[in-house]
C-alpha cells in the first residue's frame, strides 16, 4: 500500500515543475491528488497522464491570490470529498527587480501576494477541512532564498523568509490538532521557472547560469523536480510524524558553505559531477 493510500492531497502550482513532479509522486503513493493552478492546459495533461497510470486526481483552476476562489475550492472539496489530508502551498513567482531603492513597489507586492499571502490564504481556507478531519500534513515551498539573500531579489528573499516562519506559526497552532507544517527549501531546481529567470539551457546566459550553480553546489550539478518531490513525501507521510514547524534545505550543499574559499583560490571550484 502506498504512503498515501486514502488520502486527499491538495498541491498548488501543480501544473509544471516542483508542484507537477509532486502531485505525480503523490499520486503514486495512493493520494487522490487535487492539483491547483492557474495554467488549466498543463493541468489536463497531467490528469490524464496520473489517470492513465490507474491514479486519481482532479484539476482545478484556483488563483492563491484571490480568497474567493479557494473559498469555491475549499467547498468543492468538501462536498465532493469530505476532507484533506495534506496541503502542498508550491505555487510562487519570482522575478529579479534591482537593488532595495530601485526595486519597483509593484513587482514587491505582487511577489508577497502569490508566494507568502497565497501561502497564507490556502491555509486558512483549507486548514477548517484538516480540522475536521482531525489530522493533516501542510508543507510550504520556502527556498534557500528565505534563509540567505539574492543580490537584487529582495522582494522574493522577504517572501520566502516569511514563508518559513508562518510555517513555525503554523505549526504552532495547530500541533494539539494533530496538524504538522514543515516547508522545505530547494536550491536551484531544474524547471520552467528558472527557464523564465535565467533564460533556457539553449541560451547563453541559461548556460552560464547553469554552470554556475553547478560549480557551487558541493554535490556538483543541479536538482531535479523529483528530488524535491521525495523530499516532500517525507515531510507529508508518517515517515515524518515527530517533525513539525522546520524548514529542510534541499540544495545540494550549496548553503553548507561559510564561502567557497579554498575552492575558488584554487580554481577547483570549476570541477563538477556532470
Ligand atoms: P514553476 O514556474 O515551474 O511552477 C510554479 C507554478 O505555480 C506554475 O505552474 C504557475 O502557473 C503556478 N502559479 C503561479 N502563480 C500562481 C497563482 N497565483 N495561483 C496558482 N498557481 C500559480 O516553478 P518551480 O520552480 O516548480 O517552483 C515551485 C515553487 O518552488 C515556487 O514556490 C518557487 O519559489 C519554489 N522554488 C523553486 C526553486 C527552483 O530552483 N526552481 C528554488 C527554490 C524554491
Amino acid at each position: 500500500m502506498g504512503k498515501l493510500a486514502n488520502q486527499i492531497a491538495v498541491v498548488t502550482g501543480g501544473a509544471t515543475g516542483i508542484g507537477r513532479a509532486t502531485a505525480a509522486l503523490f499520486a503514486k503513493e495512493g493520494a487522490t491528488v487535487l492539483v491547483a493552478d492557474i495554467k488549466k492546459e498543463d493541468m489536463t495533461d497531467l490528469v490524464n497522464d496520473i489517470t492513465s497510470g490507474g491514479g486519481s486526481a482532479e484539476a482545478f483552476e484556483v488563483d492563491v491570490t484571490d480568497d474567493k476562489n479557494i473559498q469555491r475550492f475549499a467547498d468543492h472539496i468538501k462536498e465532493t470529498y469530505g476532507k484533506i489530508d495534506v496541503l502542498f502551498n508550491n505555487a510562487g513567482i519570482d522575478q529579479e527587480g534591482g537593488k532595495v531603492h530601485e526595486y519597483p513597489v509593484e513587482l514587491f507586492d505582487s511577489i508577497q501576494k502569490t508566494d507568502l499571502r497565497g501561502t497564507f490564504l490556502m491555509s486558512k481556507f483549507l486548514i477548517p477541512l484538516m480540522l475536521e478531519n482531525g489530522k493533516g500534513a501542510i508543507v510550504n515551498n520556502a527556498s534557500m532564498s528565505g534563509s540567505f539573500a539574492d543580490l537584487d531579489r529582495s522582494g522574493y528573499n522577504a517572501a520566502k523568509g516569511g514563508i518559513i516562519n508562518f510555517t513555525k506559526a503554523t505549526a504552532i497552532d495547530y500541533g494539539r490538532q494533530g496538524i504538522r507544517a514543515n516547508s522545505v527549501s530547494p536550491g536551484t531546481i531544474e524547471t520552467p521557472l528558472i527557464d523564465e529567470l535565467a533564460g533556457s539551457e539553449e541560451e547563453d546566459q541559461g548556460k552560464e547560469f547553469r554552470e554556475s550553480n553547478k560549480w557551487l553546489a558541493p554535490l556538483g550539478r543541479l536538482g531535479v523536480p523529483e528530488e524535491i518531490a521525495k523530499t516532500v513525501l517525507f515531510l507529508v507521510s508518517d515517515d515524518s510524524s515527530y517533525i513539525t514547524g522546520q524548514d529542510l534545505i534541499v540544495d545540494g550543499g550549496l548553503t553548507a558553505y561559510t564561502w567557497p574559499g579554498k575552492m575558488v583560490m584554487d580554481n577547483s571550484w570549476k570541477e563538477t559531477t556532470e
